[in-house]
């Protein structure tokens, strides 16, 4: 059996479509803030996309640069003026920011009404409560593609690999918001690949290239890779390519679908991004969530 290669660019472009036509419904421009702080190459790439989608799904965008060597006091007052201006529904401080300043007391100034990277303290505590709010952005997307191949996930096992606070811990919770029976792996687990094995649904969010394969996949299973790591290319000597934490080319062999790094998760976070600012949007005027973003 060969599996199905999972298009998340398709489906991040799908969505992006359904959030143009809600925002064209909306009685307020949503507008989004983008706090960008170093020179980071990869960092500018991911911001340059973010603020071209958003003005292509009609919404307003905000952009704050700041030099590498910009202080704490200079991010925080950035978002604390941010957090003040009533025009502005969503905040995003790109991550990660230049040595020498501290991400997690950056991220406890943005307004949890504005957290459209669903990260502070109350977006995560409002997931783990079952309450309504900002979920992260990549567990998001990851629950949409599979809910795309698999339908109704009540009562699929999901094994997570890997529990960190960006990913693995709200992909687990965002899992059993499904209805999902949810394990979370990681490294100290023992039998990692035969508790793999039992999943119907396998989320890689490890940052290890390449390290689940086939004999770590059920037969059938939905595979979704979010690893996206940079390793030298065995066939052109001294260039880089992309892969993710699932070997492709085993787990096409025995999966039922597989996401490709590049192309798969990766779309899908600045897709749900754009999302969570029409969310919020909504939120804080008190207007209802348009139907067309349900998933
Ligand atoms: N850097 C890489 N991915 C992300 C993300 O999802 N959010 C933020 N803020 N920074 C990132």
């Amino acid at each position: 059996m060969t599996a199905q290669k999972i298009d998340g660019k398709a489906y991040a472009a799908d969505l992006r479509e359904r959030i143009t036509k809600a925002v064209t419904g909306l009685s307020v421009q949503p507008c989004l803030a983008v706090v960008l702080v170093g020179d980071d190459p990869a960092s500018h790439v991911y911001v340059k996309n973010k603020i071209k989608f958003t003005k292509e799904t009609g919404m307003r965008s905000v952009e704050h640069r700041l030099p590498a060597n910009a202080s704490q006091d200079d991010v925080i007052n950035i978002v604390r003026s941010l957090n003040a201006d009533d025009n502005i529904d969503g905040i995003l401080v790109q991550l990660p920011l230049p040595k020498g300043l501290d991400s997690d007391s950056v991220i406890a100034q943005i307004d949890p009404a504005k957290d459209v990277d669903g990260l502070t303290d109350v977006s995560a505590g409002r997931l783990s409560l079952g309450q309504t709010g900002l979920r992260p952005c990549t567990p998001t997307g990851c629950v949409m593609l599979a809910k795309d191949q698999l339908g109704n996930l009540s009562g699929k096992h999901c094994v997570v690999i890997g529990r960190s606070i960006l990913v693995g811990k709200p992909a687990a919770l965002l899992f059993l918001e499904q209805n999902c029976t949810v394990t979370i792996a990681h490294s100290r687990t023992k039998n990692i690949d035969s508790i793999c094995r039992e999943a119907d649904i396998l989320i890689a969010a490890v940052g290890r290239p390449n390290m689940v394969k086939a004999d770590w996949i059920k037969d059938g299973a939905c595979v979704i890779d979010v690893g996206i790591n940079r390793i030298s290319n065995p066939e052109r000597p001294g260039k880089t390519m992309l892969v993710g934490d699932v070997d492709y080319n085993q787990a096409i062999t025995i999966a039922g679908s597989v996401t490709p790094v590049p192309g798969g998760v990766g779309p899908m976070t600045i897709a749900c991004l754009l999302r969570n600012t029409v969310i919020a949007a909504c939120y804080r005027r008190g207007m209802a969530v348009p139907d067309i973003l349900n998933f």
